[in-house]
């Protein structure tokens, strides 16, 4: 069979492009690319110049336009924003019309009532470009990974901010002076609260999480913490212990013991951690992405790849409408399995209290450089049963002194505890930083 198929697109920012990108250059591609029409698009203003040609008879400033035209078979949504995305995903549902979204602000809130919609009307929804741009990460977790247990899922997701801290870590240079550079370069956005506050990260790993674990769980929930406020004196601090500092975005079972009647709780979070040079993470620089899968019987699988960017994430957006045009080409309902997540909610999950993770820390305090102050701080760790792994005191001056502790995997209950007595002792000015560390 050779059927057309046709494709209405909702957006042409920067991954959009990238989709005309490919659909203009078809030779040497996959061949059922040339049986693809991009029959209409939805654009902001149909005046601004852009990177790609696009007829102008193709273009509205109406996106329901698309979603209504009776020749778009496919609709791509790669907008952004929860509103009116989502709602325009629903009605491409309604309409019988299978879905390609690039959407991990939607995906993670809405994820259920848009499988359960595209599952009644047997229409596809997929998700491939919402986590890692470039990466395979979904596809895998939902199919080839599939007979595993998981256990953990791990991962630098968010280019931007891995951007921004590799640079950090080379070249010593701050924050905003990265940050605006990155912006310069087109890689972070103008707003860049999203990518830099740890929002994004917590969308994607909502998304893997439900991939991984066979439930979803609460978005706003996950216990989120960005790299606005990271220092660059701890990325000197950490480089010293032999650690890079990262942007980590977990989901783990924390009670491998509950059965599948029970809810299964999962540590959830998103926060700066110092991973060890000799880590497989740790390599991973620039606006690069990896996931580290860990389930048994499989063990440690890694994706690694570009994670943001017009080619990368148009190449998962491609693949996920020649996934789905290749089934329209076996016949309507051949093949079909399950439209948004194969793993689509098997079982309760739920975030767990975030005082029962556990984890290794890093801090740093600011205190007097006077006898017993370690001794002190040590104690204060003990009696709530944290266990120290190293204390160094770097950068004494005129009395005043940076001590650097990191402890062996305590729950974070225990470390708030530890903290705050040790807040308390007059000769600590204070708990200048507090991070996650593998
Ligand atoms: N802003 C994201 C990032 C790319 O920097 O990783 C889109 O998911």
């Amino acid at each position: 069979m050779n059927k057309r198929i046709g494709i209405g697109l909702l957006g042409l920012g920067t991954v959009g492009s990238g989709v005309v990108n490919i659909l203009k250059s078809a030779e040497g591609r996959n061949p059922l690319v040339k049986q693809l029409d991009l029959v209409r698009v939805a654009v902001r203003d149909i005046e601004r110049s852009r990177q790609v040609h696009i007829p102008s008879s193709l273009l509205t400033t109406n996106p329901q336009e698309v979603v209504d035209d009776p020749r778009v078979q496919i609709v791509v949504e790669v907008m952004g924003g929860i509103e009116p995305a989502r709602k325009l995903i629903l009605s491409s549902i309604a309409s019988g019309k299978s879905v390609v979204t690039a959407n991990k602000s939607v995906i993670a809130r809405y994820g259920e009532e848009i499988a359960s919609a595209a599952s009644k009307a047997g229409v596809y929804v997929l998700i491939e470009a919402a986590v890692g741009g470039g990466i395979p990460i979904i596809e895998p977790l939902k199919q080839s990974l599939g007979a595993n247990r998981i256990e953990r899922v791990s991962g630098i997701i968010n280019g931007t901010t891995n951007y921004i801290l590799s640079r950090m870590a080379k070249e010593g240079v701050p924050f905003l002076k990265v940050l605006k550079e990155a912006q310069q370069l087109g890689f972070a956005e103008a707003d860049p609260a999203s990518d830099i506050e740890g929002i994004d990260a917590a969308d994607k790993i909502a998304i893997l999480s439900g991939l991984a674990f066979g439930g979803s769980v609460d978005r706003e929930a996950i216990p989120t913490r960005g790299i606005s406020d990271l220092n660059a004196l701890d990325i000197d601090y950490a480089k010293q212990l032999g650690f890079c500092v990262k942007l980590l975005a977990v989901c783990e079972c924390i009670d491998p013991g509950t059965t599948e009647e029970e809810s299964l709780p999962l540590g959830i979070r998103v926060q700066p951690t110092l991973i060890p040079f000799d880590h497989p993470l740790a390599g991973v620089n620039g606006v690069n992405n990896a996931i580290l899968v860990e389930g048994e019987p499989v063990g440690k699988v890694m994706f690694y790849g570009p994670g943001a960017g017009s080619g990368p994430t148009a190449s998962a957006v491609v693949a996920d409408i020649l996934n789905i045009a290749g089934i329209n080409q076996i016949g309507e309902g051949k093949g079909f399995t399950d439209p948004l997540l194969s793993a689509s909610s098997w079982r309760l999950c739920h975030i767990a209290d975030p005082k029962k993770v556990v984890q290794r820390n890093y801090v740093r305090l600011s205190a007097d450089d006077t006898p017993g102050v370690i001794g002190s701080i040590g104690t204060c760790f003990g009696n709530q049963g944290v266990s120290i792994q190293s204390i160094v005191q770097f950068d004494a001056c005129s009395e005043k002194a940076e001590i650097v502790v990191i402890t062996h995997e305590v729950s974070y209950g225990q470390m708030h505890k530890a903290l705050i007595a040790i807040d308390s002792l007059s000769e600590v000015k204070g708990v200048s930083a507090h991070f996650a560390c593998l």
